[in-house]
């Protein structure tokens, strides 16, 4: 099994499900692109298929990104590997598939590419989700790679996946932080805490690093905004534009 470095890096860009600026979010293909755009590393959501494979997928539905009219927690891994998760983006997308979140990690290896994985789970699936994700990653996650990530809404989540691999980073996931944010990150045993870039009041973000946890925000396509989020003490831009993000923010 592999055992993850206890030291933990968070590059400063990371591409937003893989760079869903440019190529259908959550493939194989927007992994790649990323990379090709500069990223060093991609956010992606995994949730499990109906008979629990863990896939590359931000909703319940499989319809927006692959025309099929059903919930993912029903449908078996065998039809939705069947699936075209490609052309509603661009024709030349078309025939791109869904990716196991095993087929993912052979392509951040083959890319060197890190990852911040979000454990996205259909409702009631939060602790298996969390336990599938934890253990492909046990098992298969390249030696070669920094040590990923882990990030969810869901702290029925991240409590499996704590109580799984205790060694494995986490950052809680919230669109606003509140006055609770503290206890459940500490509550979670997480290192980080990634939240909407565009609703973090500076005061928020001064606190968050003062307590010593990792800030990332989502989803900054905006410069001018990531400039800002940066200077506020901002470590982590999460982009689908890791190219543009990095041009304008270069140190
Ligand atoms: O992990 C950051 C971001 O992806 C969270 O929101 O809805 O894009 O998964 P969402
Ligand atoms: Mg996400």
């Amino acid at each position: 099994m592999y055992r993850f470095m206890p030291e933990f890096r968070l590059p400063r860009i990371i591409g937003h499900r893989g760079a869903a600026t440019y190529a259908p979010e959550n493939t194989l293909a927007s992994l790649r692109e990323a990379k090709r755009r500069g990223a060093s590393w991609v956010e992606f959501d995994v949730k499990l298929s109906g008979d629990g494979v863990p896939i590359l997928m931000h909703d319940e539905s499989l319809k927006r990104t692959t025309g099929l009219d059903r919930l993912v927690a029903d449908t078996p891994w065998a039809k939705i590997a069947r699936l075209d998760a490609g052309g509603w983006k661009a024709p030349r997308f078309a025939g791109e598939g869904v990716p196991t979140f095993e087929a993912a990690i052979a392509c951040l290896a083959e890319e060197g590419l890190g990852a911040n994985v979000e454990i996205k789970p259909c409702p009631g699936r939060e602790a298996a989700t969390a336990v599938a994700v934890v253990e492909v990653l046990c098992r298969s996650w390249p030696a070669g790679l920094p040590t990923p990530l882990l990030s969810s809404f869901k702290d029925a989540a991240l409590a499996a996946a704590r109580d799984a691999a205790p060694d494995l980073p986490r950052a809680i996931l919230i669109d606003e932080l509140g006055d609770d944010w503290r206890r459940r990150a500490e509550a979670l045993g997480a290192i980080g805490v990634n939240t909407n870039g565009r609703r973090l009041a500076a005061a928020r973000a001064r606190a968050v690093k003062a307590a010593g946890f990792l800030l990332s925000v989502y989803t900054i396509n905006d410069p001018a905004l990531a400039t800002d989020l940066f200077a506020l003490g901002v470590d982590c831009v999460i982009t689908d534009s890791p190219d543009t993000i990095a041009a304008a923010t270069a140190t």
